[in-house]
C-alpha cells in the first residue's frame, strides 16, 4: 500500500534557479510500494454523474478492460495514444507523490477503462471526491457501470472544461490533477488551454501528475508550471515518461 507522506511546510525555490517559488511543498517521487489493481464491472447506465452508496469498485476481468481499450484504440488512435491500459508499475509510480491524507479533491483526465481511477479510489479519503473527465463515450459508459463508489463523479467532456466541471460540483480548485491524455497528439492551442486551466485550478501545494510516451510536452509544462520533476517507467506498453508539475509563483 502506498504510504502517505507528510508534506514539509516550507516553500521551495525553483530548482533550476528561475525566479519564484513553488506554492506550498515541493513534491518528489518516492520509493515504490506495492499496489494491486484489479477492478471493473458490469454495465449499469446512469445519468451524468455517478453517486452510488458503496465505496468498493465492482470486479470484472482485466481481459475485458484490455479488449475494450484496444477496440477503441483502433477507432481513435490519436485520442488514446496507447493500445493497452497503463500497467500497475506505471500507476504505482504516477500516484506516489500524492499526500492522501491531504487530498480532498482529485481530478483525473482521460481515465479510459479506469485502472488509475480504481487505485485512486483505493487510497483516497472517505470524504474526498474524484472527478474523472473522459471524452470517449464508450469509456464513460463503462466507468459509470463499473464503479460503485459515492466519491466518484464520471463526467463526459474534455479536460479543457476542468474549471467549469469543478464549479458544477461546487469546487473551484483541486489538490491533484492526474493526466493520461496524449498531449503530443493534441493541437497546440488546445494543449495550451488545457495546461493553463489546469495550472489555474490547482490548489497551492497541489500537483499535476502526468504520464506521456514522449517528452514533447515537457517544454510546455516547464513554461506554464515552472517546476517539473521527471521520472521514467520502463515496465509499461509503451515505456512512459512521468512529470510532476507544480505552479511557481513570482
Ligand atoms: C492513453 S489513454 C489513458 C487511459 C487510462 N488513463 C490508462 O492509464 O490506461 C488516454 C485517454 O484520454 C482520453 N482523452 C483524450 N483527450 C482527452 C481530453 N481532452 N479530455 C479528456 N479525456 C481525453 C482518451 O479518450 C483516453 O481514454
Amino acid at each position: 500500500m502506498a504510504v502517505p507522506r507528510s508534506a514539509p511546510a516550507a516553500e521551495h525555490t525553483h530548482p533550476a534557479g528561475a525566479a519564484g517559488t513553488v506554492r506550498g511543498p515541493r513534491l518528489e517521487w518516492y520509493p515504490r510500494s506495492i499496489i494491486a489493481i484489479e477492478c471493473v464491472g458490469d454495465l449499469d447506465p446512469c445519468g451524468d454523474l455517478v453517486q452510488n452508496n458503496t465505496q468498493t469498485p465492482r470486479r470484472t476481468t482485466r481481459k475485458g478492460n484490455v479488449l475494450l481499450f484496444a477496440r477503441n484504440f483502433f477507432r481513435h488512435p490519436r485520442m488514446l495514444g496507447s493500445i493497452v491500459p497503463s500497467s500497475r508499475f506505471l500507476i504505482r509510480q504516477l500516484l506516489q507523490p500524492i499526500n492522501w491524507a491531504r487530498a480532498r479533491v482529485i481530478v483525473e483526465y482521460g481515465p479510459g477503462v479506469g485502472g488509475i481511477t480504481a487505485e485512486v479510489l483505493r487510497h483516497m479519503r472517505q470524504d474526498a471526491t474524484l472527478i474523472a473527465i473522459e471524452m470517449n463515450p464508450d469509456f464513460v459508459r463503462y466507468l459509470r457501470g463499473s464503479f460503485a463508489d459515492r466519491r466518484l463523479r464520471v463526467v463526459e467532456g474534455s479536460a479543457e472544461s476542468v474549471d467549469e466541471i469543478l464549479h458544477r460540483f461546487g469546487y473551484t480548485r483541486a489538490n491533484y490533477i492526474i493526466s493520461g491524455i496524449p498531449f503530443s497528439t493534441i493541437p497546440a492551442a488546445l494543449r495550451e488551454r488545457i495546461l493553463r486551466k489546469t495550472c489555474d485550478v490547482l490548489e497551492p501545494g497541489g500537483a499535476f501528475l502526468v504520464y506521456q510516451f514522449s517528452t514533447r510536452v515537457l517544454e510546455d509544462l516547464r513554461r506554464i508550471f515552472g517546476y517539473v520533476a521527471r521520472r521514467f517507467e520502463p515496465l509499461n506498453v509503451l515505456p512512459a515518461h512521468l512529470f510532476i508539475c507544480q505552479a511557481v509563483t513570482a
